[in-house]
């Protein structure tokens, strides 16, 4: 059990990451944000909101057989009892998810805010990788975070939906958590040629706007699979994958930044 706590009480520091479509590389975003947070010598706190344990997997846990996980948080138990190291980096936390997380579609939103604000103190960001779904997990990592940033990939049908999720955000603020913002969308798997792709970046601005797109926009690499399959830390690749690592850099940069003006508030 960990106790990082040296300051409690609202940080807006908590950050959830989100589409309902699969695939499109959230836990991939979630992970690569947190391992140039790692990096940089920054502390984060992964939370997987995923019934298929994704990210906790990646990080070194094994969901199979965790006895307090994000599921147990969600009915009252203090995050701070959940909280485990990982194998990535002493800058990395993880709440980790399990398959209990598939019973817990129901219940009070608040519950994760409430528990995520008593540790919120400990770290520059908490990152809630989300399922692909707009049901009750999702809202309650909405209504926990402070931020919520949507992850797309530049394709016809990665681009449909876009608009359900920011009903959705729109629909938490409005029920449930007032501070949250929607505060960007990260472009992922973009590929090298592709004029299908700019056609569709070109639409995705037309529609959220040039400021709300995140640069850079994350290339579509295979060492960023290569990463996954293996566990492994984008950043423990060197320069083989210095381009995605830099991208996941000037990233963190820009969320530590939009961060940073709220919690100065
Ligand atoms: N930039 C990229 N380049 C190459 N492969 C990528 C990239 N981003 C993600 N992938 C691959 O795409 C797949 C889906 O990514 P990821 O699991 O991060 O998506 P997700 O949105 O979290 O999925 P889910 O909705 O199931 O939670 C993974 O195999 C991952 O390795
Ligand atoms: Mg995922």
């Amino acid at each position: 059990m960990l106790t990082p706590t040296w300051q409690t009480g609202h940080m807006g520091n908590v950050v959830a990451i989100l589409n309902q479509k699969g695939g499109v590389g959230k836990t991939t975003v979630t992970l690569g944000l947190a391992s140039a947070a790692a990096h940089a010598g920054h502390r984060v706190l992964v939370v997987d909101l995923d019934p298929q344990s994704s990210s906790s997997w990646v990080l070194g846990a094994n969901p199979a057989t965790v006895e307090v996980s994000a599921a147990e948080v969600l009915s009252r138990t203090p995050a701070s009892r959940a909280i485990s190291t990982t194998t990535w980096s002493d800058g990395i936390h993880l709440l980790s998810a399990s398959n209990r997380l598939q019973g817990r579609e129901h219940g009070n939103p608040q519950r994760l805010r409430a528990a995520l604000a008593e540790v919120s103190g400990a770290y520059d960001a908490i990152l809630i990788d989300c399922p692909p779904s707009l049901g009750n997990l999702t809202t309650s990592g909405l209504t926990a975070a402070d931020h919520a940033v949507i992850v797309v990939e530049p394709s016809a049908l990665g681009l449909r939906g876009i608009g359900a999720v920011a009903d959705v955000i729109d629909e938490v603020w409005d029920s449930h958590n007032a501070d949250l913002e929607l505060s960007g969308v990260i472009v992922n798997k973009v590929p090298g040629v592709s004029s299908e792709a700019d056609r569709r970046l070109d639409e995705l601005t037309r529609i959220v706007g040039k400021k709300a797109i995140w640069q850079p926009s994350i290339p579509q690499r295979v060492i960023v699979n290569q990463a996954i399959g293996e566990r492994r830390a984008i950043h423990s690749y060197g320069a083989r994958s210095t381009d995605v690592s830099e991208a996941f850099d000037a990233l963190w940069a820009k969320l530590r930044r939009v961060v940073r003006r709220t919690t100065a508030r």
